[in-house]
């Protein structure tokens, strides 16, 4: 259903620089799928990853807590979320809950996201001495 729900959501990919477009599903703790795609921009840094537009879409839709995700790209080997969207995951979900990346060919590898981002920065990090 997550993947089903990404892969649609990757058609929709505005990708028209890179041509690589990628789809990301999640469902909520509250049961509920959000789904995102690349949104790219002429100026590049301003684009933003399918992943990212997933949590908009969920923190938008009032949930607040990712249970699980899947990401589908058009890729050789199932594609790894990029440094930045990690730590955008790792805001929002707990370290055990499981990330599965797939290619359209069907290949998929399933992590966690405490596996992605080893060494998390939190706000943990920020209390006072
Ligand atoms: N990208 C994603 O949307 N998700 C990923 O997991 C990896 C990379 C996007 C960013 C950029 O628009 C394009 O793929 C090429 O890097």
């Amino acid at each position: 259903m997550l993947l089903q729900a990404a892969t649609d959501v990757r058609t929709r990919a505005y990708a028209p620089y890179s041509r690589f477009q990628v789809g990301a599903a999640l469902r909520a703790t509250s049961g509920a799928i959000h789904v995102g795609c690349i949104v790219e921009n002429v100026a590049y840094p301003e684009g933003t990853c399918a992943e990212a537009g997933a949590i908009a879409a969920m923190i938008a839709a009032g949930d607040s807590r990712i249970a699980e995700l899947h990401v589908i790209a058009d890729s050789p080997s199932p594609v790894p979320p990029c440094g930045g969207c990690r730590q955008k995951i790792a805001e929002f979900a707990d370290p055990s809950v499981l990330v599965t990346l797939h290619t359209t060919g069907g290949k998929s590898f399933t992590t966690t996201v405490a596996d992605l981002l080893p060494g998390v920065f939190t706000a943990a990090h920020m209390a006072k001495t």
